[in-house]
């Protein structure tokens, strides 16, 4: 083994949490390693949702690593819905007094924070195996790894549990000191990349017919993100890019199926939907963050932005602890964290229940989702609702009132 490398905060996971959270810690001066599993081109590779809340793009432009969102992100002022074969627009921007969303993929995302550490010269090991951490419950914790077939130790002050559902962080707590919350839903997602012109550029659709859920998101003028619903048995090999938009057309109002401009799928993938919560996400001094902690069903497009929030938590509490030397802020963290990450698991769930066909739901429960969808656009309260949850709600609660 080589000699310990010393650092203030070991991140494990080069993932949107982790890389956000060691530009934050850079920009106060604390020092952070990152240590992550796979190479640099796979993590950029997972395509993964692209809708920011503006908490979101504003910790973003704190971290120094603004200028992508801004100059390529898509601000959107309405979000659509479809069902009954007709789209209903709902004004975000006008029910929450001026709030919007940016459609900015989590790869560019996570570009531009990969840029941002390299140019800063900060340490990133990739391709890290056997990541082990240890004497978290302790003062004096330390991450094991090995890099190039050599053994490695990180001692340091905190370890920040980035590393995702799969990660070693949560596995390492002791089953008795973590409870976890979950709920897996019976249909998937199957999700086409194309580099094609969004059918609606300037809001997400989000469609419920009696074919299953649909969803138009973009990336790009030039290159648009389309999801329907589909069954967990299903195979992405059965899917041709021509069964695909022929799917998803009939799931959308006349207008948008006759608009839609198709072409070759660039990625083509099922995913599973779950809700996910473990609780707490701190174990003496090992904070869990983002996807390490919890999963939301996309529909609601939040996963990203609980993530960034976490962060955001995190990186406040460690910054209070290294400058001002009060562990309030850590302390709090887990229950400040959990009490935004349950309102938004709470959204996620609901606009799921809302707007998928659900294999039991035939009779009664069809007939609640239909009155529900039609309340949802003719009321103004609900509306609110929905806009409130969309865009994000605020870092500190109390402000909800304001
Ligand atoms: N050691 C080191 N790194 C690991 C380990 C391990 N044992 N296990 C996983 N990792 C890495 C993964 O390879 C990945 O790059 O941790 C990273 C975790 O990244 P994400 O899964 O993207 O999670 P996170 O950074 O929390 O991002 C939040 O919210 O729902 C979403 O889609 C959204 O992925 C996004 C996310
Ligand atoms: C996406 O653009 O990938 C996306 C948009 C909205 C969602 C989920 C995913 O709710």
């Amino acid at each position: 083994m080589t000699s310990p490398i010393r650092t203030q905060v070991a991140i494990i996971g080069a993932g949107p949490s982790g890389l956000l959270l060691g530009q934050l810690l850079h920009k106060a001066g604390i020092d952070a390693v990152i240590v992550e599993r796979q190479s640099p081109d796979y993590v950029l590779s997972r395509i993964r949702a692209g809708i920011l809340e503006q908490v979101t793009v504003d910790l973003l432009h704190e971290a120094g690593v603004g200028q992508g969102v801004a100059a390529d992100g898509t601000v959107h002022h309405s979000i659509e819905l479809v069902f009954s074969g007709v789209r209903h627009a709902i004004d975000v921007h006008g029910l929450t007094g001026g709030k919007v969303v940016t459609a900015y993929g989590q790869t560019e995302v996570t570009r531009d924070l990969m840029a941002a550490r390299t140019a800063a010269g900060l340490p990133t090991v990739y391709e890290a195996s056997s990541v082990s951490i240890h004497d978290f419950d302790g003062q004096r914790p330390k991450v094991r790894f090995q890099k190039d077939g050599v053994e490695q130790e990180i001692e340091c002050d905190f370890i920040a549990g980035c590393d995702g559902f799969h990660g070693v962080c949560r596995a390492s707590v002791p089953e008795g000191s973590i409870k976890e919350y979950e709920k897996v839903y019976p249909f998937g997602w199957l999700g086409v990349l194309s580099d094609v012109p969004p059918v609606s550029p300037h809001a997400i659709v989000y469609g419920n017919s009696e074919r299953g859920f649909s969803l138009c998101s973009m990336r790009s003028m030039t290159r648009s993100r389309y999801y329907i619903q589909c069954s967990l048995e299903d195979k992405v090999d059965a899917w041709s890019d021509t069964r695909f938009w022929d799917e998803l057309r009939r799931r959308l109002d006349p207008e948008l199926a006759e608009r839609i401009v198709t072409g070759p799928s660039l990625e083509k993938s099922i995913a599973p939907l779950r809700s996910f919560v473990a609780e707490p996400m701190r174990h003496g001094r090992l904070f869990l963050c983002g996807d390490a902690a919890h999963i939301v069903p996309p529909t609601g497009a939040k996963g990203l932005n609980l993530a960034a929030t976490d962060v955001k938590y995190l990186s406040s509490a460690l910054i209070d602890y290294y400058k001002d030397h009060t562990e309030s802020g850590i302390d709090n963290y887990s229950t400040r964290a959990l009490s935004r990450i349950w309102r938004a698991e709470r959204f996620s769930w609901w606009l799921t229940s809302l707007m998928h066909r659900f294999p039991d739901s035939e009779g009664f429960g069809q007939k609640v989702q239909d009155a529900e969808l039609d309340y949802l656009v003719h009321s103004q309260a609900a509306s609110t609702t929905l806009a409130e949850n969309y865009v994000g709600l605020p870092l500190d609660f109390a402000e909800l009132r304001a």
